[in-house]
């Protein structure tokens, strides 16, 4: 039974009986504010998105948005802002938005292009800004994030599968996974980290003009998100194609 949620389903309003959803509470009481979604039982969390305003970004903070607080940063457009190829821009955008629960990264350049004509100033754009952008995140990140939180990144199905044309963002991607999967070794206080891999999306095909008949729509892409956002998964490179 479709089951839709009110004020009554919310369990361990705070003490000042704020609505949660609204109050943007993280930390110490994250672990008793609790809705019943769909028959399931979830814990209200403050979730940064990086990239909300983007095709897969804006999907996956649709999904969150039903159970959780949601801060959406886009580079130009969003309720707050960040470039990931500078540090202090994403310094001063963690402390603004602090405390959080979760942070999901579903942003970053880097350039598509025939290993020929790709140029230093092309595989820096993927290193400095896809990569280190997100590796950034997380190393800024871990002093405002609650106990138990989780960061969830962003790879691509090029850094396992590459095409001719994915010289500067296959290494990016694989850049990504790998730094997950070490970071998850030393993330302290129950912090998780995971990075989705995605697979062409359908909308991304479409904008495009090529054919889109084999990409995954961005709300399929975004319930692998979702796993690592409200799962137990650590260290994890979750392949969205498993949801589909
Ligand atoms: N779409 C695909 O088919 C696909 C497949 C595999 C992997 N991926 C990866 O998934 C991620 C998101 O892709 P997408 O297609 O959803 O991208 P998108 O539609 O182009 O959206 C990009 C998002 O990132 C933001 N952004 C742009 N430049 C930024 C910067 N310098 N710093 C911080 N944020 C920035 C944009 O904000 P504004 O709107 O304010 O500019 C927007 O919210 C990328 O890392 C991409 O490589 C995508």
């Amino acid at each position: 039974m479709h089951h839709r949620m009110n004020s009554a389903d919310i369990y361990g309003m705070n003490s000042i009986g704020r609505n949660p959803l609204r109050a943007g509470i993280a930390d110490k009481t994250r672990q008793v504010l609790q809705v019943v979604f769909k028959n399931r039982r979830y814990t209200i969390m403050k979730i940064v998105v990086i990239g909300a305003t983007g095709t897969i970004g804006k999907a996956v903070a649709d999904a969150l948005a039903k159970r959780h607080n949601l801060v959406r940063v886009g580079h130009r457009s969003g309720g707050y802002q960040v470039d990931l190829a500078s540090p202090d821009s994403i310094k001063k955008l963690l402390r603004s938005v602090a405390p959080f629960d979760s942070v999901v990264c579903a942003a970053g350049l880097a350039k598509f292009g025939p290993l020929k004509e790709l140029t230093d100033t092309d595989f820096l754009l993927g290193l400095s800004n896809k990569l280190m952008g997100q590796i950034n995140l997380v190393r800024m990140g871990l002093s405002h994030i609650a106990d138990r939180g989780s960061f969830t990144l962003t790879s691509g199905v090029l850094s396992q599968e590459p095409m001719p044309g994915s010289a500067a963002i296959s290494p990016v991607n694989a850049g990504v996974e790998g730094f997950v999967r070490a970071a998850a070794l030393e993330m302290p206080r129950g912090i998780r980290i995971n990075a989705v891999s995605p697979p062409w999306v359908k909308e991304t095909l479409e904008a495009m003009g090529m054919d889109s008949s084999s990409g995954m729509p961005a709300a399929t892409v975004a319930r692998a998100y979702v796993e690592s956002v409200e799962g137990a998964k650590n260290g994890a490179v979750i392949d969205a194609r498993t949801f589909s």
